[in-house]
């Protein structure tokens, strides 16, 4: 049974609980869980004694002309796939128990937050990394699992864990995908047939270009513009950014070298908005 702990008390009460030594995994979520979710449960369930999931839709990531209310909640689904999966615990929060009023402390990382998503929603990162904070000082787990689905969510949390000295591991899940290569996100259901339909060129974008790289294109920007052609194959997207950047800061490259790079790509497609990534050049 997966034990639900509706506030911050009853979090507290069950953490106190764990016995020393008993390693526990955490896995944060927003919820209406695919497999994407369910394969980092999976990875935490194998690094860990303990697993525990949250679910909190937070308000303080969205921007004001975002999906916030419209975000999908399918808490009774979520809750029988976390039973399914041999989740321990799940932490359901309200908005006023996590943000009581007069809350007027912000966590910022200023430089892996800059770029990419980063430019194009002001503030999301400052949501994620307060809200993530938060809940690893009310988790205190010893391994908490992301997606590299979010590529840049994964390095801003990882500099801010380095910064503040937080002690917990973070690890990164690899991105999981429908059969035609999309990467399955909560967002998906928003898209009409006709953008389900070119949503995969997504990733054939992505592919497109390691395979650029791969036959001798090393310059980022060549790399890019390669992209954003492949894109253009649907005049339904409305590309974002098509950035080849630093694999671990994401600051400009001028060509993919040892490090490798990470090509990332953003576009909506309706009123729906995607991302993807790739990692090219390590090995
Ligand atoms: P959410 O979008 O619900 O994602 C929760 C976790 O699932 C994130 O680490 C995300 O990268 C991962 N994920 C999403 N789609 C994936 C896919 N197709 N393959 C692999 N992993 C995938 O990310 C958030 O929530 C929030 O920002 C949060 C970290 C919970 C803070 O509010």
């Amino acid at each position: 049974m997966t034990l639900i702990l509706r506030d911050k008390a009853s979090l507290r009460e069950w953490r106190a609980k764990v016995t020393q030594g008993t390693r526990v995994g955490f896995v944060p979520t927003m919820g209406a869980l695919h497999e994407g979710h369910m394969s980092l449960m999976a990875q935490a369930r194998a690094q860990a004694d303990i697993v525990i999931a949250s679910i909190f839709v937070n308000p303080l990531q969205f921007g004001p002309n975002e999906d916030l209310s419209r975000y999908p909640r399918p808490i009774e689904a979520d809750i029988e796939k976390l039973e399914a999966a041999g989740v321990d615990a799940l932490f359901l929060p309200s908005v006023e128990d996590m943000y009581p009023t007069g809350a007027s402390t912000l966590v910022e990382e200023t430089m892996v937050s800059g770029p990419l998503c980063g430019a194009e929603r002001p503030g999301h990162f400052r949501g994620v990394t307060t809200v993530v904070l938060k809940l690893f000082n009310l988790v205190q787990p010893h391994v908490a699992l992301f997606g590299q689905k979010d590529a840049q969510q994964c390095a801003v949390i990882e500099r801010m864990v380095r910064d503040l000295d937080v002690p917990v591991e973070i690890r990164r899940g690899a991105i999981v995908r429908e059969n035609d290569g999309l990467a399955l996100s909560s967002r998906n259901v928003y898209l009409s047939p006709e953008d389900r339909a070119a949503a995969p060129l997504l990733r054939q974008s992505l592919l497109a270009v390691e395979a650029a790289y791969q036959a001798g294109e090393h310059d980022a920007e060549a790399l890019a513009r390669i992209g954003l052609s492949v894109l253009a194959q649907s005049e339904r997207i409305r590309p974002q950014y098509w950035e080849v950047r630093d694999p671990e800061s994401l600051g400009v490259i001028a060509t993919v070298g040892a490090r490798g790079a990470l090509c990332a790509v953003a576009a909506h497609l309706g009123t729906t908005r995607l991302i993807d990534n790739l990692v090219i050049g390590r090995g």
